[in-house]
């Protein structure tokens, strides 16, 4: 049966924060000197306005999550963990059903959970926090942020490095797992339209479908 699934302020959160954190990948990752693309100083200058962009928008993420209570289809379960996992490892190669259902309610596996509570509640927060105090570190002293006690900037370099590497093996991972819903675009298409065909409840209940 088609259900909506993901409302507007929810696909237009996604995408802008996918284009985003792509943006802010490219231009880091030139500024760490792997890539050249815009030329060093305008890539700085782009990093900037973007991840500006990225606090605005995750400001207004957070007022939705609370405010529609959303927030709650993020808070990790162990139910089903193991099953999801056995699933991707083997069972999606044999062609097994899903292990769990997805309804509008309840969006989200539970691998998808925790790795999402990962993101809100540490590595994006880690991206944000060790970027602010990159770019506000020289003010006023040139080489050390005194009242945040920074005495140089060589683990928030590593840490936001680190974190940019742990964010681009999650897009990589995100690329792989969208392919892999009811058929290979069902996924892509929900967070486009907002509409998805879901499995009918099943009248023997939730264990008769794991
Ligand atoms: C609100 C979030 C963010 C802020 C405030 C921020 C801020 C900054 C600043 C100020 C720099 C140093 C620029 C300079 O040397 O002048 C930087 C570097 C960098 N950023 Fe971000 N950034 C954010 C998000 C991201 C994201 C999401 C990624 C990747 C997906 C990323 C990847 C990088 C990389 C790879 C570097 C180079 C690090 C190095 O070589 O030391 N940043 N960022």
């Amino acid at each position: 049966m088609r259900h909506y699934v993901y409302g507007g302020f929810e696909r237009f959160w996604h995408w802008a924060q996918a284009v985003l954190i792509l943006f802010l990948a490219l231009t880091g990752f030139e500024i760490h000197g792997s890539i050249h693309f815009f030329g060093f100083e305008q890539a700085v200058a782009y990093h900037s306005t973007a991840a500006y962009a990225l606090m605005v928008l995750i400001a207004f993420a957070g007022f939705w999550h609370l405010t529609t209570g959303e927030w709650r289809q993020y808070v990790p379960t162990r139910e089903n963990l193991l099953k999801q996992a056995d699933y991707y490892l083997s069972g999606i190669f044999r062609g097994a059903p899903h292990p769990t259902k997805k309804t509008p309610l309840s969006k989200l596996n539970p691998l998808q959970k925790l790795v999402y509570a990962g993101l809100k509640t540490f590595l994006i927060p880690l991206m944000v926090g060790s970027g602010l105090v990159y770019m506000f570190y020289r003010y006023p002293q040139r080489y050390s942020v005194v009242s945040l006690k920074v005495g140089g900037l060589e683990w928030v370099a590593i840490a936001h490095t680190a974190g940019a590497f742990l964010l681009l093996a999650f897009v990589i991972t995100h690329l792989y797992l969208i392919t892999t819903g009811q058929t290979l675009t069902s996924n892509l298409k929900a967070m486009i339209t907002g509409y998805e065909d879901l499995p009918d409840e099943d009248p023997h209940g939730p264990a008769a479908s794991a």
